[in-house]
């Protein structure tokens, strides 16, 4: 079975106790922190830089720090990331002039590398550098907002970018990102994703342009969860993705409901 890995976003998560909501993903079973950094300019959207993940690795997190780079230039910024503590930096070929020279220089400041596919973006853009990708990001929304729908032909995308990677011997994982949930986790690695990337799905509460009249009713129910159940839904995601009970996340779970200061759902 392939090697999976649950990366959690934070975009979804609560800003105000980010420490706290990254430890409890990682203390449910999360493998990855997924980094969302929105610029404004390459995508409509402002979000976090160097700084909160330097604050997250003094918080004490070690998980891989998985920084998903929305932003246009991207190199200005790289090295600013590998300081303060970034696994993977992965950008958008839209982003950089360069592409070859802006994977080299993620590499040279010790991370590992990567490039990220929009819904319209050609894989061909792989062509010539995938020695120097660790890692390939198939983006199952447009960049921008948490909290949006999978686009179905991401899988067709996912599909062919395994074989891509299977044909050339390379070790490089398949992140799938946007619109994963319990319900789809499944299917997606059947198309050859071993990375998942979930924010809304996880934190349950997509920080969206969408209104919440279009959100479906069960969606609706998991946004007023509080924080401290945020692990259930965790927890039954990472069983749908490995696609057998993740015992030791349940347990955890289970230990959870026993705590008297646990916060009770929202009356109605
Ligand atoms: C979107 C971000 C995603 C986002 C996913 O631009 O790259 O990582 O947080 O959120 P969900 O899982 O809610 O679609
Ligand atoms: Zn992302």
């Amino acid at each position: 079975m392939a090697d999976f890995k649950i990366a959690p976003s934070i975009l979804s998560a609560d800003f105000a106790k980010l420490g706290e909501e990254v430890d409890n993903v990682l203390a449910a079973g999360a493998d990855y922190v997924h980094f969302d950094v929105m610029d404004n300019h390459y995508v409509p959207n402002l979000t976090i830089g160097p700084l909160v993940c330097e604050a997250l690795r003094k918080h004490g997190v070690t998980a891989e720090i998985d920084v998903h780079m929305m932003v246009k230039p991207v190199d200005r910024i790289i090295p600013d990331f590998a300081k303060a503590g970034a696994s993977y930096i992965t950008f958008h070929p839209e982003g950089s002039e360069h592409i070859d020279r802006s994977l080299q220089l993620i590499r040279e400041h010790g991370c590992k590398s990567g490039l990220v596919f929009n819904p319209s973006t050609p894989l061909s853009h792989l062509d010539y550098v995938l020695d120097k990708v660790d890692m390939i990001l198939i983006m199952s929304v447009n960049p921008g907002f948490g909290g949006q729908s999978f686009i179905p032909a991401a899988m067709d995308k996912l599909r062919a970018c395994r074989k891509l990677i299977d044909d050339s011997g390379l070790d490089i994982r398949l992140e799938i990102d946007g619109g994963v949930k319990a319900d789809n986790i499944r299917k997606i690695a059947e198309a050859g994703a071993d990375t998942f990337v979930a924010g809304s799905g996880i934190f349950g509460n997509a920080r969206s342009p969408i209104p919440t009249s279009t959100i479906p009713s069960s969606s609706r129910c998991v946004t007023s969860w509080p924080r401290r159940a945020d692990i259930r839904p965790a927890g039954q995601l990472f069983c749908a993705h490995s696609l057998k009970p993740n015992q030791a996340a349940n347990k955890r779970y289970e230990q959870t409901k026993t705590d008297p200061d646990r916060p009770r759902r929202h009356p109605g």
